[in-house]
C-alpha cells in the first residue's frame, strides 16, 4: 500500500468510533478527507444522526456537500469525539499539527472534546518531535519582528507561502511561521515560550491532547491508546 492507501485505511477505520447522536469534531487534511467521506456514507446508509464541528473551511465544504449537519464549536454544549490527522507523533504521544494551516481551529476543537483520535499513516511516527517544521500562527501586524526574534533565538523560521508565492493566509487571516528545529528536546518548555510571545495566536504543538492513535500499517490499522 502507498501512503495514500494507508491514509484511506485509517480514515475509514476511524468512523467505527462514531456512534449515533454524537457531536463529532472533524479535523483537516488528506487523511481526514477519507474519514469525512466514510462518515458521509454511514449517515446515508445507516441514517446515523451526527452533528459535525469542522476545523477549516476546506472540511466544512466537503462535509456540507455530503449532507453532514454542522454547527460551530460555540453552538454545541460539548464535542463527544474529534478525529483529526497529525504531521508528527512522538513515542510519548505528543504531536505536531498545522501542516495544513488549520492548527488554530483544530486546537480549539480538540480542547473542547471528550476524546481525541488521530489518524496517521506510519510515516508520521517518530521517536522525538521536530523533524516536521513546527507551525506557529501569528497575526500579520508585527510578524516581521516576531520572525526576527525567532531567528535570533536559533529557531530557524520561515514564512509559509501560498501557491502564488505570497504569504499564506489562514482561515483567520493570519500568517504561519514554520520553525525548522530538527529535534525538540523539551516540547512543553517550547510551547510555554511560544504562547507567551505577543502576536503569536497559537502553535502546532499538541501536547497531552490525544487519547487514541490509529496508525496505517502495511498489515492493517494499528490502534494505540495514549492514556
Ligand atoms: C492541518 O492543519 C493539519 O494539522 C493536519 O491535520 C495534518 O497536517 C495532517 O494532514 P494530512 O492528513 O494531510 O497528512
Amino acid at each position: 500500500m502507498d501512503q495514500n492507501e494507508l491514509k484511506k485505511l485509517v480514515g475509514e477505520k476511524s468512523v467505527e468510533w462514531i456512534k449515533d447522536n454524537m457531536t463529532v469534531g472533524l479535523g483537516t487534511g488528506s487523511t481526514v478527507y477519507y474519514m469525512v467521506e466514510a462518515l458521509g456514507r454511514r449517515i446515508k446508509d445507516e441514517g446515523l444522526h451526527i452533528t459535525g464541528v469542522t476545523t477549516s473551511n476546506r472540511t466544512a465544504k466537503q462535509a456540507q456537500a455530503l449532507g453532514i449537519p454542522l454547527k460551530s464549536v460555540d453552538e454545541v454544549e460539548k464535542i463527544d469525539l474529534t478525529i483529526d490527522g497529525a504531521d508528527e507523533i512522538s513515542a510519548d504521544f505528543q504531536g505536531i499539527k498545522g501542516g495544513g494551516a488549520a492548527l488554530l481551529f483544530e486546537k480549539i476543537v480538540a480542547t473542547n472534546s471528550d476524546k481525541v483520535i488521530w489518524i496517521v499513516d506510519e510515516s508520521k511516527l517518530s521517536q522525538q518531535l521536530g523533524s516536521f517544521p513546527l507551525p506557529v500562527e501569528v497575526i500579520p501586524y508585527g510578524s516581521q519582528k516576531l520572525f526576527a526574534k525567532f531567528e535570533a533565538k536559533g529557531l530557524n523560521p520561515s514564512f509559509r507561502k501560498n501557491d502564488q508565492g505570497g504569504l499564506l493566509l489562514t482561515d483567520s487571516d493570519n500568517y504561519i511561521i514554520d520553525l525548522h528545529l530538527g529535534s525538540i528536546d523539551h516540547p512543553h518548555e517550547l510551547a510555554e515560550y511560544l504562547i507567551h510571545q505577543v502576536g503569536v495566536v497559537e502553535h502546532g504543538l499538541f501536547l497531552d491532547m490525544v487519547n487514541t492513535v490509529i496508525v496505517g500499517r502495511q498489515n492493517g490499522p494499528e490502534v494505540l491508546e495514549a492514556r
